[in-house]
């Protein structure tokens, strides 16, 4: 990968990285290190992540690189670069629905999205201030949390959900962060943190996995990930839960990856690109996933304890880690620039479209759009005590007893972003202008042949029947 070039005092990508690392920096976030775990465990392990990495690749690596050839292609908003790929093709600019379909649930995404992004936040406090107590003790490299019991660590979650007016708080703090980034510009900011911060952030959560390997039950971990469950995973739940992840943790759905193809130069082999992008945030997942769980089943926490998951899970392998204090302080730390990365993203589409077709200045599109997302999000947040009662969707199957933040995460991973996924296949598959299309992907030959027959076959019909067997589970 080229570095960056000093042109008058100011670092400059080569444009051919930038895409990657800004689409790598969208799609590496709280997806993989926090849902992907929970939604394995929620659903057995195996079989949900044989499906999920199948969703991957047969389904979500084909339409990002649909996605990112409409933002290259177009060069402007999401909606902006659907509508004129469709003018170009003449087609309908109602194609475009897929990435107003996209800016909806991708900001709606951000409501709650913060809301966890804000638990990380207060990790990072009580850490620093383990970390800053540790080292007036004479000890900076003792574990984490050395005055605490296992069970003290494991109530910290509990303990943060029982102060409403604490979590508004941390999800304010990270919403104004995003703001801010997002007012400035996104370019600048997020290539920097992804250049530097990203690859800190893979070794330590490398070495984090060895550790959590040699000290917990990997054994039980691993049989949990990857023991093939072919039952369960015919089960509807288990289908569309993966396909939602698969979507979620590349940031699909007619968002980020338009968005951010526009970064792409014309001498990105975006076929290439969709490729390593996938990968790496696929090998983050599955790490993630050897990190936390040994430690579910050593501490004996249960795998679908939910979204407090990996919140109960590493504090207690940083408590018993040599310098546990310093490493998870350091682990809090880039876990918040993977989120910020990801969180810009989400809210740069619909700043991107504002900007874009109202004239509005950057600024004010994002603290416009930054109200509204702490104000809805406020139900995410709520959901763990004031609000903890309410169903908004019972008469949704499978959202029965879902409370607003399942049901945000899950109407939007699990049906929005996939629906929105389904026009994109069918649009690039179908009515684009194909010699139009087919030159963007870069790709040639048989590649292209597969990318054809998945985009225009596979994935219209895949996930035609992941979303009607979601919502009819009773059909099979
Ligand atoms: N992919 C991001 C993550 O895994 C979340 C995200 C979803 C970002 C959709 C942009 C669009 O954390």
């Amino acid at each position: 990968m080229a570095g960056p070039t000093s042109t008058a005092g100011r670092a400059q990508w080569s444009s051919k990285a930038a895409f990657i690392l800004a689409a790598t920096g969208s799609a590496v976030g709280l997806g993989n290190l926090w849902r992907f775990p929970t939604e394995a465990g929620n659903n057995g392990g195996g079989a949900f992540v044989m499906l999920y990495v199948l969703c991957v690749v047969l389904i979500a690596l084909p339409l990002l690189l649909a996605e990112s050839l409409i933002g290259r292609h177009g060069q402007k908003s999401t909606i902006g670069s659907a509508v004129q790929l469709a003018r170009q093709s003449r087609a309908s600019p109602a194609w475009s629905l897929m990435a107003v379909i996209g800016l909806i649930a991708n900001t709606a995404i951000l409501t709650f999205y913060c809301v966890v992004a804000g638990w990380v936040v207060y990790f990072i406090g009580v850490s620093g201030a383990d970390l800053v107590g540790a080292a007036s003790a004479g000890e900076p490299l003792r574990g984490a949390f050395a005055e605490r019991s296992t069970d003290q660590i494991r109530e910290i979650m509990p303990t943060l959900f029982a102060d409403p007016a604490l979590l508004v708080g941390l999800q304010l703090a990270f919403v104004a962060t995003t703001v801010w980034i997002v007012a400035r510009g996104v370019k600048g900011g997020i290539e920097k943190a992804a250049t530097w911060l990203m690859p800190a952030f893979f070794l330590l959560l490398i070495g984090i996995t060895v550790y959590a390997a040699l000290t917990g039950d990997f054994a039980a971990a691993a049989t949990f990930l990857f023991t093939p469950d072919f039952e369960r995973a015919l089960n509807p739940a288990v289908l569309s839960s993966a396909l939602g992840q698969a979507f979620f943790s590349l940031s699909l759905g007619g968002g980020a990856m338009i968005a951010y193809g526009a970064y792409a130069s014309r001498d990105t082999n975006l076929g290439q690109t969709s490729g390593v992008i996938a990968f790496a945030d696929t090998g983050v997942a599955i790490i993630a996933g050897l990190a936390i769980f040994p430690i579910v089943f050593s501490v004996g926490l249960s795998p679908d304890a939910g979204p407090t998951l990996m919140f109960q899970t590493l504090p207690a392998a940083f408590h018993v880690m040599p310098g546990g204090a310093l490493v998870g302080l350091a682990f809090f730390v880039l876990a918040f620039f993977a989120a910020l990365t990801s969180s810009v993203s989400l809210l740069e589409i619909s700043v991107g479209w504002i900007t874009e077709k109202f004239g509005a200045s950057r600024v004010m599109a994002s603290v416009g759009v930054g109200v509204l997302v702490f104000l809805v999000g406020l139900l995410s947040a709520l959901s763990f005590n004031l609000l903890a009662d309410q169903r908004p969707i019972p008469f949704v199957p499978g959202f029965e007893n879902a409370n607003w933040f399942d049901a945000i995460d899950g109407v939007t991973g699990r049906l929005l972003l996939p629906l929105s996924g389904l026009i994109t296949a069918v649009f690039i598959g179908w009515v684009a202008d194909r010699k139009l299309v087919d030159a963007e992907t870069g790709l040639s030959g048989a590649g292209l042949a597969a990318w054809r027959f998945l985009i225009a076959w596979l994935c219209p019909l895949a996930v035609t029947a992941i979303l009607v067997l979601g919502l009819f589970p009773q059909i099979l």
